[in-house]
C-alpha cells in the first residue's frame, strides 16, 4: 500500500482561508493587521522568503511593509528601528529575516522585539510561555506542522513521538508543541545513540536535521507518520538519481535545471514504509508563511475592542 502523501499546498490554503475570514472580521471593528518585515544586507534567499511573506498579507488582507537596510547597517541602528516598530500602533508582527549579518548582535536584536509583536515566536519571553505551557506567540514551522497533523485529522494525544533536530526555530519548539497535545516526546540529535532504532519507536516522526536523506528505511516504523522539515539542494547528479529513481518527471526536471530538493527523510524508502508523510517540496514549507499569517492575526487581536485596547 502506498502512503498518504499530505499536501501541504492544500493545508495552507485552507489555513490562509481561515485566517482571511478572521481578518475580515477584525477590519470590520477597525482593525487591520499589519506586518513590518525587516531585510538587512541582499542575501538572495532571504529576498524570496520577505516577498513571499508580503505577499501572502496581500493574499489575506492585512497590511505590510517592507524596511531594507544596507548589509553595513549597525546593531544600535537597528535597535532603534525595532523600538520605532514596537512603539507603532499600526504594526502588529515584526519579523526580522535571518540571518542578519555576521556583525549585527542578533540575540540583542531579537530580545528588542516586543514579545506581543515577536511574530516569528523567537523572544525569550515567548520561548519561556512556550516551555511553561502559557499563551503566547509561537513559532512558525512547528506551528505549521502541528497544522498539518490536526486537519490530516491525524491523532496526536497518546502517540509517541519522535523529533530530529534540536534547533531553537524548530526541534526544540516542535517536541513542545507536540508535548502539549499529549504526545510522548523524544528529542534526538547528533550524539544520540542508536539513533535509528530510536526513530522506530515513532508514530510521529518529524525530521529537522538539514541532512539530504539522512532518514532512511530504517529509521521508519512500518505506517508512521512522517513530517520532513528539511529542504536541501543537490546538484550531484548520481545522488539525484540514486533518491529521486521513483520519480522520472523530478528526474527529468533536474536535468533541465541543474539542481534538485530533498528533504532530511529518503524520499523513495519513506513511500513505501510510512502509512502519512509531507513531500519535499510542497510539505511543511508552504506552511511556514501561512502559519505567520495567522500568528500577525493573533497579533492584532490585542487591539480589537472586545480586549479593552480599541484604536478607534
Ligand atoms: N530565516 C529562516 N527561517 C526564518 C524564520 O522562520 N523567520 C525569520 N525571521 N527568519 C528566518
Amino acid at each position: 500500500m502506498s502512503a498518504r502523501k499530505l499536501d501541504g499546498k492544500a493545508i495552507r490554503d485552507s489555513v490562509l482561508a481561515d485566517v482571511a475570514s478572521g481578518v475580515e472580521a477584525a477590519v470590520r471593528h477597525g482593525v487591520r493587521p499589519g506586518l513590518a518585515a525587516v531585510l538587512v544586507g541582499d542575501d538572495p534567499a532571504s529576498r524570496i522568503y520577505v516577498r513571499n511573506k508580503v505577499r501572502a498579507c496581500d493574499r489575506i488582507g492585512a497590511y505590510s511593509e517592507t524596511i531594507r537596510l544596507p548589509s553595513e547597517t549597525a546593531t544600535d541602528r537597528l535597535l532603534a528601528l525595532v523600538q520605532e516598530l514596537n512603539d507603532r500602533d499600526d504594526i502588529d508582527g515584526i519579523l526580522v529575516q535571518l540571518p542578519l549579518p555576521g556583525h549585527i548582535d542578533s540575540r540583542r536584536v531579537l530580545a528588542a522585539v516586543s514579545p506581543d509583536k515577536d511574530v516569528d515566536g523567537f523572544h525569550p519571553v515567548n520561548v519561556g510561555r512556550l516551555a511553561s505551557g502559557q499563551e503566547g506567540l509561537k513559532p512558525c514551522t512547528p506551528r505549521g506542522l502541528i497544522e498539518i497533523l490536526k486537519r490530516s485529522r491525524i491523532p496526536i494525544a497518546g502517540s509517541r513521538a519522535v523529533v530530529v533536530g534540536r534547533s531553537n526555530i524548530v526541534g526544540k519548539p516542535a517536541a513542545l508543541l507536540l508535548l502539549a497535545e499529549h504526545a510522548t516526546v523524544t528529542i534526538c540529535h547528533s550524539r544520540t545513540p542508536d539513533l535509528p532504532s530510536v526513530c522506530r519507536q515513532a508514530d510521529i516522526l518529524v525530521a529537522a536535521v538539514g541532512r539530504p536523506a539522512m532518514l532512511t528505511r530504517e529509521y521508519i516504523r512500518e505506517g508512521a507518520v512522517v513530517l520532513d522539515v528539511g529542504i536541501n539542494r543537490l546538484v550531484d547528479a548520481a545522488e539525484v538519481d540514486r533518491l529521486l529513481a521513483h520519480a522520472p518527471a523530478r528526474l527529468r526536471r533536474f536535468r533541465r535545471t541543474g539542481s534538485a530538493l530533498v528533504g532530511d527523510v529518503h524520499p523513495g524508502h519513506v513511500r513505501e514504509i510510512a502509512s502519512a508523510y509531507t513531500p519535499v517540496p510542497g510539505g511543511v514549507g508552504p506552511l511556514t508563511v501561512a502559519m505567520l499569517m495567522s500568528n500577525t492575526l493573533l497579533a492584532a487581536c490585542r487591539r480589537l475592542p472586545e480586549n479593552g485596547r480599541s484604536s478607534a
